[in-house]
């Protein structure tokens, strides 16, 4: 039997007001399928606690889209779970915001794209900023735990410290400096994402200074940039290992991009129970365990440790589910990561100032429309920017 999962990734939408462009959604995300209801979510919550799971991170999209977040919340938390509300805040008034801590909620991720207002908005592909910033006040002001998290890339990432400076200001309890992950959108951009070498260096030389400066006040955590690593990272800590992630519309992988790797059924909670996906579904063995595993994987010293790496990644890079993760050093594919590295290091056209160039969606919201009934009214399935000179703006679902 496979040891419980701890964690609980929820999808509750792909419906969101902003448009980043290394989000981690799917690319086709459709709307042809119903999302999951209330009472679906509030089973599969008690199925999970009831399984071991501890925590829930509720996620999309942007979940505040679900006008029955409250409920859900609540259900987690009679469920006993943790609750965790990843965000970017757009829809949150000060009156939503009781009723989520009344309902249970236990901790806000709130998510920044830059500390410059005019780029941070370039990136989401809405003007939201500066309330989001609003938010970040607000929310500081209630006794509930509260996490900034800001995403970092080639586009940002030579101001790091004034972004470091600007979060610190928000005074949250924990702070994490994301590196971009290259699947969904991010990968549609990565040649205007990745960062340079010269840039990875002196990200970790800045956050190690602030980790120093904010030790015992501010959590700071880092996530390296893959593919400047010398091996890769054990996803999602393992496949089938630790978590599990339900999309909106209830079918179940072990992580954001599995949807991606062909002829792999993903079972779905409105036929199955949590419970037997967990143990029994092949999508949940397909990865568990080292049997898979090619050389060099099967007979390396690591493989306890990173577990080969992402399959998702070895797809993505090697057209392999099953090969090394290419950023692996050690990887006969490794060469596909080295190409694409000094490709981004020769080129440096692709800068800071770049966002001069580039423009907004059409349909760039207005920090006034936040309301609740305005957000589902006018803000929820709108397709906006596509792709513009510079890069992709992620879309909603169609
Ligand atoms: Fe990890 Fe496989 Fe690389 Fe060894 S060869 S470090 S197990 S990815
Ligand atoms: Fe799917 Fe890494 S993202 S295994």
């Amino acid at each position: 039997m496979a040891a419980n999962p701890l964690a609980l990734i929820a999808e509750l939408t792909y419906r969101c007001p902003l448009h980043c462009v290394y989000c981690s959604n799917p690319i086709q995300a459709t709307r042809e399928k119903s999302e999951l209801t209330t009472a679906d979510w509030q089973r599969v919550f008690a199925e999970a606690a009831k399984m071991g799971v501890l925590h829930v991170h509720l996620t999309g999209g942007e979940p505040l889209g679900r006008a029955d977040l409250e409920e859900l919340i609540a259900g987690a938390a009679s469920a006993s779970l943790y609750t965790n509300l990843i965000t970017s805040g757009v829809g949150l008034s000060q009156a939503r915001l009781a009723t989520l801590l009344e309902a249970g909620l236990d901790h806000i991720q709130l998510s920044f794209q830059d500390s410059r207002e005019e780029a941070a908005d370039w990136i989401a592909g809405a003007r939201v900023h500066a309330r989001k910033t609003e938010l970040a006040h607000m929310i500081r002001k209630e006794k509930i735990a509260f996490t900034v998290n800001l995403v970092v890339h080639r586009q940002n990432l030579d101001h790091l410290e004034e972004m470091l400076q600007f979060i610190e200001q928000l005074e949250p309890d924990r702070v994490e400096i994301a590196h971009t992950q290259y699947y969904g959108w991010a990968l549609q951009n990565r040649s205007t994402l990745l960062p340079t070498r010269a840039q990875v260096e002196a990200s970790q030389k800045t956050i190690a200074a602030a980790q120093q400066r904010l030790a015992g006040r501010v959590r700071l955590d880092s996530v390296t940039p893959d593919y400047y690593a010398r091996f890769p990272k054990a996803c999602m800590g393992g496949w089938g290992r630790k978590l599990m992630l339900i999309d909106p519309f209830g079918r179940v992988l072990p992580c954001h991009a599995a949807g991606v790797l062909p002829g792999i059924e993903f079972e779905s909670v409105r036929e199955r129970s949590l419970e037997w996906i967990w143990q029994e579904s092949s999508a949940f063995q397909k990865f568990r365990g080292e049997t898979w595993m090619q050389e060099p994987c099967r007979s390396c010293a690591k493989r306890a440790e990173d577990f080969g790496g992402c399959r998702c990644q070895a797809f993505l890079l090697a057209g392999d589910a099953n090969a090394t993760d290419p950023v692996c050093s050690l990887a006969p594919e490794r060469h596909l990561v080295n190409e694409i590295v000094a490709t981004v290091n020769a080129d440096l056209s692709f800068q800071q100032s770049a966002f001069q160039q580039s423009t907004l969606p059409q349909t760039s919201l207005q920090p006034s429309a936040f309301s609740q009934t305005a957000y589902s009214q006018t803000l929820l399935p709108q397709k906006v920017g596509g792709r513009n000179r510079f890069w992709s703006y992620r879309t909603n679902p169609e």
